[in-house]
């Protein structure tokens, strides 16, 4: 069993594009969706979006945007070069209004992260919220599809009241994932695959059960097969 679930992106958190080389190569036909974040943007991950494109491969471009609106608009413009399907930018009206423009007469899709899973009710507090992060989360979902944009990051805990509330005509891509009995590692709340498809998820980004597993196909296969059953 070799084929890739599209459903299922593996994020190349790694030092060095040429590691991203690597592990892509290493996954073959088990992974056809790549997540590529800060760490690789500033160091030739454009270039590395371009080549996976290039190989058939879908593209979800983490830089999570966040700036006056003109400054998103021509960001996104400029991103829409490399012919990446997914783009993160910060889920406020303003900045996902700018993307969506920004993004026109392309097939980028735009994500809006809610509220960064780092956050708990006293920091959201500290910084000036007027919000508890669940209510912020919901405000944030509804301001999302006011804006037109295509879906949302929100944690597999998140989703099921997000599709009761919301429904299900957007996309809800979700960190945090874990197979069952993996090391949870830094993550706080994790999910199975399984658990996370059937809490509404259309999409899972996994990292380090992937990126550091001994055999990384062997395991993207094995996630594969969770979302499966
Ligand atoms: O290694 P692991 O599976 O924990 O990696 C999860 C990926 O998802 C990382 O690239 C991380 O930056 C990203 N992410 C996350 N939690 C969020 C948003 C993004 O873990 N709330």
């Amino acid at each position: 069993m070799s084929q890739s679930d599209p459903r299922l992106i593996a994020a190349l958190d790694l030092p060095s594009t040429g590691d991203a080389r690597s592990l892509v190569q290493t996954l073959g036909e088990s992974v056809s969706f790549y997540k590529i974040g800060l760490q690789l943007l500033p160091i030739g991950g454009m270039d590395l979006a371009r080549e996976l494109k290039a190989a058939d491969k879908q593209v979800f471009l983490d830089y999570k945007l966040h700036d006056i609106p003109a400054t998103v608009e021509k960001a996104t413009r400029s991103i829409v070069t490399a012919g990446a399907d997914l783009l993160t930018v910060h889920a406020e009206p303003a900045v996902m209004r700018a993307a969506h423009t920004g993004r026109e007469g392309s097939d980028l899709k735009i994500l809006g992260v809610t509220v960064m899973t780092c956050y708990d009710d006293e920091m959201l507090e500290e910084m000036g919220y007027g919000f508890k992060a669940r209510d912020l989360v919901l405000r944030r979902v509804e301001q999302s599809l006011e804006a037109g944009i295509d879906g949302i990051v929100a944690s597999a805990q998140e989703a099921p009241e997000i599709r009761e509330r919301f429904g299900n005509g957007f996309l809800i891509v979700t960190p945090g994932i874990r197979p069952a009995g993996a090391d949870a590692g830094d993550q706080k709340r994790v999910v199975t695959p399984g658990d996370a498809i059937r809490n509404g998820s259309t999409h899972l980004v996994v990292g380090r059960p992937i990126n550091a597993a001994p055999d990384p196909a062997a395991a993207a296969r094995a996630i594969t097969a969770e979302m499966a059953g």
